[in-house]
């Protein structure tokens, strides 16, 4: 099996490419402050543990750990504080590493000291810091990954929205348990009291019915694969086999095994709820009109996070006539060219899934 992905682009792409991604934990940063004042501080000779799962090159990590390290602070002027950033032992680190060294306003530069920076290189399936240890568990744009790449065939597009039947239910079987495992590794690493706050992409049910964050995003992209066919630069049948490995919850899935033991016993859940959030390019093109550079940011925060899902898994096994990597670099022209024709039609849509979790002292 394969894993759903190896990280985002590194070499400073993804951050410079991910102002979405930044909008989301931006909008969490209320909910940041309120968990750390309802965490039981460990006293002056302890240390406060913060942890980010999937923390990736570590811009916005390290602004959401920036903001909980000031909250801390806030309430006990000399708090030793750690830092512990999260992501898969294939992320590009020393690009988070020369974030932080680079970053003039961070956790590193509060006043009362600096606080550690530690990271921890294991899939966030897994228990990923030291058994109850961590007060403020953040994951922000990342545990809506699943752990592997799905063995499934879905024609009808690139997503877990478009399958039917068997592959519809093998993805949602695989999300599920995808999210047990990942709870049951926080709760193993969560001290007592402390809270968990999580943010990932999400499907919130309406009177009109569903809406899909990335849906239209993702039908765009299988449009442009199936030209690709068409013109003879891409395997038809690597594309039925590719889905994107990121399932988007519904806060009834989410909730679900919360209210079942043993989760039930470990974690109070205090939020769980979806919430859109605004598309930076598109607000700018709706102001600007520039439809070129509207396509061009959008479609470098599309490559941003799906480079690594694509090449492993579709362009690797796929590609014709041309190298797997040319044909990337023309899937990205012709995406962005689709984005430049018609901005409305393929825009990027959120309804970012929050939960936040209290951790039970006992079970
Ligand atoms: C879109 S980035 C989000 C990064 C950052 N949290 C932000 O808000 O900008 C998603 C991150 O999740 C990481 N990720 C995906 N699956 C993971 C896993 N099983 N364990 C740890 N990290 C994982 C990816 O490697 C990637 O760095």
């Amino acid at each position: 099996m394969t894993d759903a992905t190896t990280g985002m682009k590194g070499g400073g792409y993804y951050d410079a490419h991910d102002e979405y991604q930044r909008d989301v934990a931006a909008s969490g940063a209320g909910l940041v402050t309120a968990c750390v004042d309802a965490v039981p501080l460990p006293g002056d000779d302890a240390t406060f543990v913060i942890a980010d799962y999937g923390a990736s090159t570590g811009a916005n990590s390290i602004a959401s750990a920036t903001t909980a390290a000031r909250a801390v602070r806030a309430r006990g002027a000399t708090q030793p504080i750690a830092v512990l950033h999260n992501d898969l032992p294939t992320n590009d680190w020393n690009a988070l590493f020369h974030n932080l060294a680079a970053a003039t306003d961070s956790y590193l530069t509060l006043d009362g000291g600096a606080a550690l920076p530690l990271v921890s290189a294991i899939s966030f399936f897994e228990p990923a810091a030291p058994r109850g240890s961590v007060h403020l568990g953040l994951s922000s744009s990342a545990a809506h990954w699943l752990r592997h790449q799905p063995d499934v065939v879905v024609p009808e597009g690139f997503y877990f929205s478009e399958a039917t039947g068997a592959a519809r239910a093998a993805l949602q079987h695989a999300a599920d348990t995808d999210w047990r495992a990942f709870l049951a590794a926080r709760a193993a690493d969560l001290a007592p009291g402390g809270r968990l706050l999580v943010q990932m992409v999400g499907t919130e049910s309406g009177p009109d019915g569903e809406h899909v964050t990335a849906r239209r995003l993702l039908q765009a992209m299988a449009a442009v694969a199936h030209d690709m066919v068409d013109a003879g630069a891409l395997d038809a049948g690597a594309v039925d086999r590719y889905v994107l490995a990121v399932y988007a919850r519904t806060p009834a899935e989410a909730r679900a095994p919360l209210d079942e033991s043993p989760l039930r016993e470990q974690f109070d859940v205090v939020e769980c709820r979806t919430d859109p959030v605004a598309n930076p390019y598109f607000t700018t093109w709706q102001h600007d009109h520039d439809a070129q550079a509207y396509a061009r940011a959008y479609a470098a925060f599309v490559r941003g996070f799906t480079e690594s899902s694509l090449r492993t898994n579709l362009f690797e096994p796929g590609a014709l006539g041309a190298s797997a990597d040319e044909r990337l670099d023309e899937f990205f022209t012709r995406l962005t060219a689709r984005f430049a024709a018609d901005p409305e039609r393929d825009r990027f849509e959120d309804w970012t899934l929050t939960v936040v979790l209290s951790r039970r002292p006992a079970g």
